[in-house]
Formats: C-alpha cells, sequence, structure tokens
C-alpha cells in the first residue's frame, strides 16, 4: 500500500527556499572573502551585494527588501524597497546584511558573515537604518526573565536566578564601544564576564542560544536596528528572548521611522514583533569566527560552512559545502 503525504504548496516552496538562501549567503560570503584583509571595506561590501543580488535574482519569490543597503536614495542595490526574485511564487519580505561585519573582513578578523532572511509577505519589521538598543537571551527562560529597561545588573542577576547559578558564572556579550562603558561597569559589578567583540552583532545575539557551547548567556547593547531584525529572524527559529527599541532621537529619524510604519517611536519590540511570521535564516562564514568557518579557497575547490534555520520546525543545519564549478564564482 503506498501512502501518500499531501504538502501544501507554500509549504512545499519554503522547504526548496531553504536551501536556496544558503547558495544567496555562500556566494556572497566567497564574493566578499576574495577581499579579505584588502583593507577596503567598501570593495568587499560591494562585492558581497552584487553577489547577492544576482543570486537572490534567481530566486522563485516575489521578494521586496525590507531590510538591505540603506534607504532607496542612498543604496544604488539591494535598498529598501527594491523587489527581487522572478517575479513569481510567494510574495516574500527580504532582509539582507551581504556583508555584517565590513570591517572585520577588510582587516581579516574572526566573525564577518553574509546574512539574509526570508519571511512571507508583511511580517518583517521595516526598520529605519538607525541605532537600536538590544538584549537577548536563549531558550529555556521564563518571558520577560531580562528586560531592555531594567539594569545590566539587575539583569544579570535575574537570569544568574532563572539558571541556577552565581552571578559570577554568567558572561555577557557587548560591542566594544565608548557607549556601553556603563553596561560594562554594571555587568562586571555583580561578578560576571563582559565578553567584548569588535563588530557583528548578529552573530552575537546568535551566541546567545547555546550558552553551553558559545559560552554566552547574554547580550545587551547598542547595534545597528538592520541587525536587530535580522537576529530576530535567527532567534525566531532557535528560540530566546529579545527586547529592542529604536533610537530616534531626532526629528529626521522619527520621520524616516514614521514612513516605515512605526508609529510609537518608544515602542519595545519582541521577537514576534519583528519577525511575525514564519522565516528562513541562513548565514555564511567569510572570516573564520566562534559560529561558522570562513571561507577556503583551494586548488580546485572552495569551501564554505553556513547555518541555515526555519521557523517552522526549528531546524537549524549547518552546511559545510565543496564548490567545484569554479567559474561560476569567478562571475563575481
Ligand atoms: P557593518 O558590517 O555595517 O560595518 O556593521 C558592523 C556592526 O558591528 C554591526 O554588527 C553592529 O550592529 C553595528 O556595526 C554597530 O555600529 P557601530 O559600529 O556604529 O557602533
Amino acid at each position: 500500500m503506498s501512502t501518500h503525504i499531501s504538502v501544501p504548496p507554500q509549504l512545499l516552496l519554503e522547504r526548496i527556499l531553504t536551501l536556496e538562501i544558503v547558495r544567496v549567503t555562500e556566494r556572497a560570503a566567497v564574493s566578499a572573502a576574495r577581499l579579505r584583509g584588502h583593507g577596503n571595506e567598501k570593495a568587499a561590501d560591494q562585492a558581497a551585494v552584487d553577489a547577492m543580488r544576482r543570486e537572490l535574482n534567481k530566486l522563485p519569490i516575489e521578494g521586496t527588501v525590507v531590510i538591505g543597503e540603506g534607504e532607496r536614495d542612498e543604496a544604488p542595490m539591494l535598498f529598501i524597497g527594491e523587489k527581487v526574485g522572478i517575479n513569481a511564487g510567494p510574495k516574500v519580505d527580504i532582509a539582507v546584511d551581504p556583508l555584517e561585519g565590513t570591517t572585520l573582513c577588510a582587516k581579516n578578523m574572526p566573525g564577518a558573515i553574509a546574512t539574509m532572511a526570508m519571511a512571507d509577505g508583511g511580517t518583517l519589521l521595516h526598520a529605519p537604518d538607525v541605532y537600536m538598543q538590544k538584549i537577548a537571551v536563549g531558550p529555556g527562560y521564563k518571558k520577560g526573565v531580562v528586560e531592555l529597561d531594567a539594569s545590566p545588573a539587575d539583569n544579570v542577576r535575574r537570569l544568574a536566578k532563572a539558571k541556577g547559578v552565581d552571578p559570577s558564572a554568567i558572561t555577557v556579550l557587548v560591542l566594544d564601544r565608548p557607549r556601553h562603558a556603563d553596561i560594562i561597569n554594571g555587568v562586571r559589578s555583580t561578578g560576571a564576564a563582559v565578553r567584548l567583540i569588535t563588530d557583528g552583532d548578529v552573530a552575537g545575539v546568535i551566541h546567545c542560544a547555546d550558552p553551553d557551547n558559545t559560552g554566552v548567556d547574554m547580550y545587551i547593547g547598542t547595534g545597528g536596528a538592520p541587525e536587530g531584525v535580522l537576529a530576530a529572524a535567527a532567534l525566531r527559529c532557535i528560540g530566546g528572548q529579545m527586547q529592542c527599541r529604536l533610537i530616534l532621537d531626532s526629528e529626521e529619524k522619527r520621520e524616516r521611522a514614521r514612513k516605515m510604519g512605526v508609529v510609537d517611536p518608544r515602542m519595545i519590540y519582541g521577537i514576534e514583533d519583528m519577525a511575525k511570521g514564519d522565516c528562513l535564516f541562513a548565514a555564511t562564514g567569510v572570516t573564520d569566527g566562534s559560529l561558522l568557518s570562513g571561507v577556503k579557497f583551494r586548488k580546485d575547490v572552495i569551501h564554505t560552512e553556513t547555518v541555515v534555520m526555519r521557523s517552522v520546525t526549528g531546524t537549524v543545519r549547518y552546511i559545510k559545502a565543496e564548490h567545484r564549478q569554479l567559474e561560476k564564482f569567478h562571475l563575481d
């Protein structure tokens, strides 16, 4: 007797798209990696943008870039509102950061990635390219265990209590910026450890989802809003909590945000406010990092490592790829 399992076309397509978005971030990562250590942030970013856009335009989707390289007047490619895909297939929102950690790539330092998320149309937050306050922890805690407006010391103590450990067993990841001096001092005042990163808070937030392996329990700090939405999409897939607030400290920024549909400029966004529906998230390493290995160029093969996640099932796949049709990559 044959059993026939019918899968709705939308779900089937979404499963197929999981591998397709891996191709997108792989190509962007390889293009950027060719310029690792060249000291030229712009060129590396442009190479990643070109490759990502080219690959996105092959996908069977009606995609709209909602998190991109900037607003239409300042970004020639992958600008917010740009249509991508073959204009047939599901309507989806696309969030991209073709090269997250441009300085890391230019200096050939650990942690640069190429990353994107895809979600049902109209479900990703349309965030302007401004700063955003963020706090994130991994899965397994009761809702509200940490809060954006609580002090860093308080949040460490609350998390330590929930985890059943002393605050000294907690590690908080923070971007190394002068603006974070109070956060760093507050965390250290509890006996907890601070791990500083120079760039790359999408990966920073993702680290919180697996404290046993990454050694990171919590992320606190202010980084880019686009990176915040990408990180929220990732946590939507793997679990965890995040609270964020856009920093709209001028009338000009508030106006830009209003035009993108932000009604309350002081709103605290949770994961479900930034990624409301089902989504896919992928990131490929450009330089070696604690999350992913970077691109390796060998004589006849290019190696990449990608993590791809799907919120419907919570599946997380690490894909190590060997690319042999190198001529495809010489398009870049
Ligand atoms: P870029 O790749 O655009 O350089 O962003 C890197 C990054 O570190 C992000 O991960 C982070 O959100 C943001 O910059 C922080 O901004 P700033 O460098 O202005 O403090």
